[in-house]
């Protein structure tokens, strides 16, 4: 079961296979960036401190320091959620991102799952979670559905008494960042925000935590001590300055047309794509799914199987967006059985 949970974009990359499978857009960390990372490495005989990261993620969100946990990662905040809180119900949205799941386990959380179905676009409504759950996970835009989740639903699902967790990783990702609730203290909700999607630096951790002082503090309190090392404070900082968040917004409108070609292209050979999908990422489902993707790593394609995701089956794919995928989908085309089918 965990061994299947912890299947994940990178266990499906190999040499010579175009990298369709992992969601880090850029393919290298920009040279700015890097040029201010490598700056940095004289100072790391000093512990890490990210007092300046937390004022930087504050005033990018319009928040209070005391609203801002930096974390090595989104995934962090997982595993922190887990060990500060001691819920009674914990529910987990699925299909997302199963690692909210791992974390809760592995802290002996029984987990609750409330499978969105795939008829209804995977789309969440407020009455499909029970509700008795004190905690709940949810991700916005989801991975892998890409379905991004209005606000309003997610503000009805914060009720008293119940911590919600918007998992919002991919959301810098989509133009103009809609529905989300990073920018405003809600009682109860917590919003996780990762940087390593947008500026290609999975292998750094820098992410973040927003919610009220109060439990900032008590996930601070299991925080194992300089978590976020140097380099991953000064992404932190430097990728929330204006002109990081100029570039990104940019980077999002040309994902955003990214996915308008490959939905077209996918539309045109028949492919179902679940939902409406937001995030740079598609969820498509194909008859003999893992046969696809066998066949799909043939001809050279490295995409993500999706039998691992609760409520998903083998018949799902996942597909990252990029710029220019017409010779992938004449691969898929090749790759489908119907029209394998049809050759022989
Ligand atoms: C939905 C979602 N949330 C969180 C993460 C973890 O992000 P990070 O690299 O910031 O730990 C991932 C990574 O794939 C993800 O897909």
């Amino acid at each position: 079961m965990h061994e299947q949970l912890r299947w994940h974009g990178d266990s499906e990359v190999g040499e010579g296979l175009v990298d369709l499978a992992v969601n880090v857009r850029l393919p290298e960390p920009p040279e700015w960036l890097r040029r201010e990372l490598r700056d940095c490495l004289d100072g790391l005989a000093a512990y890490p401190d990210v007092r300046r990261a937390r004022r930087a993620i504050a005033a990018r969100h319009g928040r209070e320091p005391d609203d801002v946990l930096p974390t090595a990662g989104a995934a962090e905040a997982f595993t922190l959620l887990a060990s500060a809180l001691r819920p009674r119900t914990a529910v987990v949205v699925h299909p997302q991102f199963t690692e909210p799941e791992v974390a809760l386990r592995a802290a002996g959380h029984p987990v609750r799952r409330v499978l969105l179905p795939a008829r209804d676009g995977f789309e969440l409504s407020a009455g499909a979670v029970p509700s008795d759950a004190d905690l709940v996970f949810v991700g916005n835009p989801t991975n892998p559905t890409s379905v991004l989740h209005p606000a309003r639903v997610l503000r009805q699902l914060a009720t008293p008494g119940r911590i919600l967790v918007v998992d919002e990783a991919f959301l810098d990702a989509v133009p103009g960042e809609p529905e989300s609730l990073a920018d405003t203290r809600l009682p109860g909700v917590v919003v996780l925000r990762s940087l390593t999607k947008t500026w290609g630096i999975a292998g750094l951790r820098a992410g973040y935590v927003l919610g009220e002082p109060e439990l900032i503090e008590r996930l601070r309190a299991v925080q194992p001590p300089w978590s976020v090392s140097t380099p991953a404070a000064v992404a932190m900082v430097a990728c929330t300055r204006t002109e990081a968040l100029e570039q990104a917004a940019a980077n999002a409108r040309a994902a955003r047309a990214d996915l308008t070609d490959l939905l077209a292209g996918l539309r045109a050979m028949g492919v179902q794509v679940a939902g409406t999908p937001r995030a740079p990422f598609v969820l498509i489902r194909v008859p003999d799914g893992l046969g696809v993707r066998s066949r799909l790593r043939a001809a050279g394609y490295a995409v993500r199987r999706c039998d691992t995701f609760p409520g998903l089956g083998a018949d799902w794919l996942r597909i990252a967006v990029r710029a220019d995928m017409a010779d992938f989908l004449t691969a898929l085309r090749a790759a489908l059985p119907a029209h394998r089918g049809a050759r022989t």
